[in-house]
């Protein structure tokens, strides 16, 4: 990997926004970056008077590290920023076209949007949902889901959406976490043709969450509009939302709110087994995704914009669902999978709905360039006018296959750098300014402070080294939800006072940052993270495996896969040597069943021992090289180097 990248630094391509692209920009200034860090506080201000404030802020910045207060005293509401703000003058605009997998089209204006939205808030009043009160949604991306979360912003309850591919195990331990009152459900999403069965899930979820109250079921009418009857209703339970829906009053005046008021966690893979539930804040989570919104993607009144996230990861949340509706956009929402019924069935929508801004993940962009360049060119794309990027490093012959195939070298790229804990886009280009270089998510968004620095906190002004944010900024998380310390230990300790994102980066002559992966035991496969430690704990917990480690391996469409190395109990031993495929099989569902089928290890590796240094620490970096047949690194400071031999031999064998 660093090889590729030390060429590509060499060789420094890069791409300068068109004439046409710099003169109609939102922004064109090359010294807003100056201007920004000459007063950072004065710009992030700025930025936060497009918003509608009920009651102004009296200071902009509390910084008592690691705890930071944005626009203190100001209060405000996200539903009312995203909705009610734009009546007046886009009432009528089209907010939300939404086109299921069977291929039904829903369209909602801004007022129709409102008018579910403030309809749904007053149905979680009826149930008891008070401020500050959290609401699970484990849903499909369907139009109710948007609806639920901006509900809940609307009357101060927290929301936190669990991706409806997590199992029930992982949506049980996310609801527990949380003490979630209410949980928003449907009874099935499509996926591939089939139905996901998402009420089914979510029971045997709910059974062991005492804290659940009601469970509010949303249907998924097929494309004939068929109900799905196979759920199973609970008495005093569960409740259908267009029963709900039927008798709620349309008036639902908005809650105002603190601008440090919780408006949602959102669960995400850390280093240790259990998920943390990340904290965001009202005024400056909005007002970032807004900002971001507004310069990275250069959103502009007729622009039809289609973010690929779900809305069960932070994309969806930031980009999805409250940066482009704060902006008053026209958002697709598409419910199924890209290559269904067809693999060209995300050409088919842009071609369709006109789609201006297209914002992906790179995993997607490869699985694309395998299915072949024939399938765009066979659509019309001409709407295009801008391309996004997000989730893991884009390799530079996917960044060049993107630029030449889907935005006909006419569409600037913007690959972009950000966490679920960092709220919004922190590293990127801005399609007005920068000149892009396949590859390089180019330079912090102005008003962000990211630098490389090296273990004891030195900048590297040229070089590689850890990613870290070294000023506070609006949309950053305000903890873990209920474990103030890890907080503190997983961001804060690394150096005093500054974030530390667990990526590691370099940064070339022209000050571009070039993204290199984790640094920590979370794995990016696909676009989405997990701990491996959450994979282990999943596979330990199986009754044939005594022991589990787990690691990142390079793939063709996904960029990592995960390999997991397993040590059998003695009462697995027969079946694992008789018939290992079926042992496979059986340990990669029993890992979707405890996560989810994104978990599911990509190759598992029998072995009879793991390579452990002497203080008992699995060698990772050995199992890596091993799993990618590479050739085995230093060894002394393994405890019995027999061990990786073995496992070596073991691999060749297999491969
Ligand atoms: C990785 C997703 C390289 C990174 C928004 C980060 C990226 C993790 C990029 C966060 C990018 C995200 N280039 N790597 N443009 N975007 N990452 O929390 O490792 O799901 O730490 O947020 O994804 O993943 P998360």
């Amino acid at each position: 990997m660093a090889n590729q990248f030390d060429a590509l630094l060499q060789e420094n391509r890069s791409f300068p926004p068109s004439d046409d692209f710099r003169k109609q920009a939102n922004v064109s200034d090359p010294d807003i970056y100056q201007k920004a860090a000459a007063d950072r506080e004065g710009y992030w201000a700025g930025w936060a008077k497009e918003l509608d404030w009920e009651k102004p802020w009296d200071k902009v910045l509390e910084w008592e590290p690691p705890y930071a207060k944005w626009y203190v005293g100001g209060t405000l509401n996200a539903s009312y920023n995203c909705l009610d703000r734009h009546l007046e003058e886009r009432g009528d605009k089209t907010a939300i076209i939404w086109e299921g997998e069977p291929g039904e089209v829903r369209k909602f204006t801004y007022r129709q949007l409102h008018r579910e939205v403030s309809k749904f808030a007053n149905v979680l009043k009826s149930v008891g949902v008070v401020a500050g009160d959290r609401v699970a949604i484990y849903m499909p991306l369907i139009v109710e889901a948007a609806v639920a979360m901006l509900a809940c912003a609307r009357i101060g309850a927290v929301h936190s959406v669990v991706f409806g591919g997590f199992s029930a195990e992982a949506l049980r331990d996310r609801i527990q976490d949380a003490q979630a009152k209410v949980l928003i459900t449907a009874t099935s999403g499509y996926r591939r043709g089939a139905l996901v069965p998402l009420k089914k899930t979510a029971d045997a979820a709910v059974a062991e969450c005492p804290s659940i109250e009601k469970v509010i079921v949303a249907m998924r009418r097929s494309a004939t509009e068929e109900a799905d009857e196979t759920v199973s209703m609970t008495d005093g339970r569960d409740l259908w939302y267009h029963d709900l829906m039927q008798s709620a009053s349309d008036d639902c005046p908005p809650t105002w709110v603190d601008s440090e008021h919780m408006l949602f966690t959102l669960y995400t893979s850390g280093t240790t087994g259990k998920p943390k539930g990340i904290v965001h804040t009202t005024g400056g989570f909005l007002t970032v995704a807004y900002a971001t919104c507004k310069w990275v993607f250069d959103l502009k009144p007729n622009d039809v914009y289609w973010c690929t996230a779900d809305i069960g990861w932070v994309t969806g949340h930031s980009y999805v669902v409250y940066g482009p509706l704060a902006n008053g956009a026209t958002v697709v929402l598409y419910e199924g999978a890209p290559d269904w019924p067809k693999k060209d069935r995300f050409w088919e929508l842009i071609e369709k709905h006109k789609v201006t801004i297209f914002y992906t993940a790179p995993t997607a962009i490869r699985a694309f360039m395998k299915w072949g360049e024939q399938l765009p060119q066979s659509r019309d794309l001409s709407s295009l006018r801008l391309l996004g990027s997000v989730g893991e490093p884009i390799n530079p012959e996917a960044w060049i296959w993107y630029h030449k195939y889907i935005g006909n070298e006419r569409c600037p790229i913007v690959d972009t750098w950000w966490q679920t804990e960092t709220g919004g886009i922190m590293i990127t280009p801005l399609p007005g300014i920068t000149a892009t270089k396949p590859g390089s998510a180019t330079l912090p968004f102005p008003g962000i402070d990211a630098q490389i620095l090296d273990e004891k906190g030195n900048a590297i002004e040229v070089g590689g080294g850890y990613l870290a944010i070294t000023s506070p900024w609006p949309s950053m998380l305000r903890g873990i939800w209920g474990d103030p310390e890890r907080y503190q230990q997983q961001y804060w300790s690394k150096w005093p006072g500054i974030y530390f994102t667990g990526d590691g980066a370099k940064r070339d002559e022209d000050g571009y940052f070039w993204l290199l992966g984790r640094v920590d035991d979370v794995m990016n496969v696909a676009g989405h993270r997990i701990g491996t430690m959450e994979v282990e704990s999943a596979l330990v917990d199986h009754q044939l495996v005594a022991e589990a480690a787990c690691v990142g391996i390079s793939h063709e469409i996904k960029g990592t896969a995960i390999a997991a190395f397993v040590i059998v109990k003695e009462a697995g031993r027969e079946l694992a040597t008789n018939d290992p495929a079926k042992f496979e099989q059986e340990l990669k569902n029993h890992v979707a069943e405890k996560i989810g089928a994104i978990a599911k290890p990509e190759k598992i590796l029998i072995t009879a021992d793991l390579p452990k240094t002497r203080s008992g620490k699995i060698m990772r970096r050995l199992l890596r090289d091993i799993a990618e047949g590479r050739a085995l690194g230093d060894v002394t400071t393994l405890a019995d180097p027999t061990v990786v031999a073995s496992l070596k031999e073991k691999y060749e064998e297999e491969a």
